[in-house]
């Protein structure tokens, strides 16, 4: 077989894999996310190649239509079956790791992080320095990473095209319950106070995200909510309540009720956005509030656990994970964050932290 460039070789490798673990080819935009490439055209130039070249066959505008030809070159199949990514004999605690997190995440061994909390970019929204990524494959690395009884909280949102929402949220969070092997056990709304935001003509002006929580395995193996308790609207009052109805009819007569100083948190979780935060975290244009990876540790992370954020940023999730005493791996495709985080490491964590 013709030998094939670095990137035709990249193009073919990622098809490959793709349709043995899909099913079905993947789309241009998938090949072009996967490669980080901006360009289409030059995704259409590498599959023109390797068409010519006898790796593939195509049809003329058919959106997913790649077929691996039979005569897969000994050399590629070699390299797919001999290569496995490498993974550490030992995890890499305590560090920001600079790299794209699908390819990262491959090196981390299986059942080996008690929790994800995580922002991944999403809709292109913004490009952080040109780098995109593939959500399904993520789900994926990420189902595989975790410990059965392990939780991955993300934050998304979708953006409006044209009045329309883009879906990307419920979209990922089918697809990793439906592909990746998640159950869903919460989405909570993280409403945001902070500042006003654009004051569009025909829209609303959207005040919250999603978190997303998901599960590994039948049940959450750590789950502590005490230190989530909220004030309770009427606490320290006695008010007339009770009545309910039990299931063979009868009621419970209302009585006196005192209402207790704190109540169990719900799902919606409130964050002030405004004002939080240093300078130092102010040089990354899309952070979550410091306090929100915070609640989440405190609820789903066993003592001493470890926590992954693969897309680490300003190195938020990190900071909470260190003040929380428990371990993290923080992983970012841009250098430039992957310094400004340990920056903050070294600036912001509270003092006398012992870690393992
Ligand atoms: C929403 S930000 C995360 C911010 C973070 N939660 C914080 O509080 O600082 C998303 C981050 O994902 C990074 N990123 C984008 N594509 C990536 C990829 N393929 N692999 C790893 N990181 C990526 C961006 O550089 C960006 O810092």
């Amino acid at each position: 077989m013709p030998t094939l460039t670095p990137k035709q070789k990249q193009v073919f490798d990622f098809t490959f894999s793709f349709i043995k673990s899909e099913g079905f080819a993947p789309s241009i935009n998938e090949i072009r996310n996967n490669l980080g490439l901006k360009s289409v055209a030059t995704i259409h130039q590498h599959l023109q190649a390797l068409e010519k070249k006898g790796y593939i066959k195509r049809e003329k505008n058919q959106k997913r239509y790649i077929e691996l030809t039979a005569e897969i070159s000994p050399i590629v199949k070699q390299e797919i079956i001999i290569n496995p990514v490498k993974k550490y004999d030992v995890l890499p605690l305590n560090t920001i790791i600079h790299g794209d997190a699908v390819e990262e995440l491959k090196k981390i061994p299986d059942n080996s992080i008690d929790l994800v909390v995580t922002s991944p970019p999403y809709d292109d929204i913004r490009t952080y320095n040109g780098f995109t990524l593939n959500l399904s494959a993520i789900g994926k690395e990420i189902f595989r990473v975790l410990k059965q009884g392990g939780m991955a909280a993300m934050v998304i949102q979708d953006s409006t095209k044209n009045f329309g929402k883009t879906l990307t949220s419920f979209k990922t969070i089918i697809d990793w319950c439906d592909n990746a092997g998640f159950k869903l056990f919460e989405t909570t709304i993280y409403r945001k106070y902070g500042a006003e935001g654009a004051w569009w003509n025909k829209r609303f002006r959207v005040d919250h995200e999603y978190i997303p929580i998901f599960l590994k395995g039948e049940r959450p193996q750590y789950f502590n909510k005490e230190p989530l308790k909220i004030p309770s609207k009427w606490g320290g009052k006695t008010l007339t309540g009770g009545g309910t109805r039990l299931t063979n009819g009868t009621r419970i007569a209302t009585r006196p009720i005192k209402i207790n100083l704190m109540k169990c948190r719900g799902t919606v979780w409130e964050y002030l956005t405004a004002g939080d935060g240093t300078r130092l975290k102010h040089q990354h244009p899309a952070t979550f509030p410091d306090k929100l990876p915070r609640d989440l540790i405190q609820c789903f992370c066993p003592p001493k656990g470890v926590v992954l954020d693969p897309f680490v940023g300003s190195g938020t999730t990190a900071l909470a994970a260190i003040n929380l005493d428990k371990n993290y791996i923080g992983i970012d495709i841009s250098k430039e964050y992957c310094e400004l985080a340990t920056k903050r490491i070294r600036e912001e964590t509270e003092n006398n932290i012992q870690l393992l």
